[in-house]
């Protein structure tokens, strides 16, 4: 197979071309090698053909398309900052171009693999007493200054349980999510016109070697390990009760494997199947660092983050595709990862005071 990797030389792209060489596929990677993903030349496996260029130029695109016969998209601008006008410039403009091109019928392109997010859902689903199965508006900002975490029912107002999510119903409530839904809307809506084929992989928390440091605002795992590697105990937003499903890096790249291949058309989260706290997850890191180190709470909480995000995997998992990592080799293999990787000092402080000086973090009364 010829695959096109744009954002090839991020985390997930290097993982999923590594498994594509090794497969004895060929594989092109576009990315523009930039900030906060890159602050260097990135160490990108032997045998791949790099385009250095961007998503937001049709010439670079052509340059990389070629003769490539599927692309995994997966280049893309995220950020719990208000980078509200790039989000949408590098997501949905670069898909629109992507597309442009693809109508022009110039290229061999058969396929189109969509890495997504499950910050399509927002809040997810969740069940109330009363009102059976719902999904609950974002959490407003004064409700989580005042330490009121879990949200309502949208129709009574009562408290309501967190469900797993299924691929049904999307509610994004960050700017990121919104792009990300602008991303997937235009992949139907062009694919399904052309009669060409489509996959949406919706992914979890992704955690993992090599998550790099430079863009420190996500990541629970990094952001914790960079913590005790400093022995400084782990910081949780809220009270370290949120739901997550943690998912390995290497799992992923098989499921984009499996995507790009014969994955039948559809949309399908990919996650572990497994729902964490992050609590959990701090403790487990902790154990596995060997650290006298307590987590704390004091009450942080980030806007726009959802309460609870568990993906059904049930759909990917009917289609032979299940995950493999377990959340304490996750963190093992991560942990013995960070302590070979130099320059840890750098990315420690920055990142906080960023979240911090633009009420991206928040601390509630
Ligand atoms: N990591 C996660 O937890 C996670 C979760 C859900 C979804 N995703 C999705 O997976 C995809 C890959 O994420 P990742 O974690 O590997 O991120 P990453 O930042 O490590 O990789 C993204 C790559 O895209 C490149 N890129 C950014 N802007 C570009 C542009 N304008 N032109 C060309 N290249 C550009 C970057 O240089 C980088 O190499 C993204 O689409 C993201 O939305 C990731």
């Amino acid at each position: 197979m010829k695959v096109l990797i744009t954002g090839g030389a991020g985390f997930i792209g290097q993982r999923s071309a590594q498994l594509l060489l090794k497969q004895g596929h060929q594989v092109t990677v576009l990315d523009n090698l930039g900030p906060p993903a890159h602050d260097g030349p990135p160490a990108l496996p032997a045998g791949i053909d790099l385009v250095e260029g961007d998503v937001r130029k049709r010439e670079d695109w052509v340059k990389a398309l070629k003769d490539n016969e599927v692309v995994l998209h997966l280049a893309d601008h995220h950020d719990y900052l208000p980078s509200f006008s790039k989000l949408f410039h590098v997501n949905a403009v670069g898909t629109g171009i992507l597309f442009e091109l693809l109508l022009d019928g110039k290229t061999s392109v058969r396929r189109v693999v969509l890495g997504s997010s499950t910050a399509v859902y927002g809040e997810g689903k969740y069940r109330c007493g009363k009102d059976g199965d719902v999904y609950p508006h974002p959490r407003s900002v004064e409700a989580l200054e005042r330490g009121t975490w879990e949200p309502p029912c949208p129709l009574c107002g009562g408290a309501v349980s967190p469900m797993v999510t299924d691929e049904s119903v999307t509610r994004p409530t960050s700017a990121y999510g919104l792009s990300k839904l602008a991303q997937e809307d235009l992949l139907k809506l062009v694919a399904e016109r052309q009669r060409m084929e489509w996959v949406i992989l919706r992914y979890g928390a992704v955690q993992g070697r090599p998550q790099p440091f430079q863009n420190a605002y996500y990541g629970a795992l990094r952001i914790f390990a960079l913590r005790a590697a400093h022995d400084q105990p782990p910081v949780l937003l809220e009270d370290g009760k949120q739901l997550r499903d943690f998912i390995d890096v290497e799992d992923v790249a098989r499921a984009n494997l499996s995507a790009l291949g014969d994955l039948p058309v559809g949309t399908y989260n990919v996650a572990s199947g497994r729902a964490h706290t992050v609590m959990d997850l701090a403790r487990t890191l902790v154990r596995v660092a060997d650290r006298e180190l307590v987590p704390e709470t004091p009450g942080l909480f980030r806007v726009g983050d959802a309460r609870h995000a568990v993906p059904d995997v049930s759909r990917l998992k009917a289609a032979g595709w299940e995950a493999q990592v377990g959340l304490e080799a996750m963190a093992r293999a991560y942990w013995q990862w960070l302590q070979e990787q130099p320059g840890l000092d750098t990315f420690f402080e920055g990142a906080e005071h960023v979240m911090a000086r633009t009420g991206t973090v928040r601390m509630s009364r």
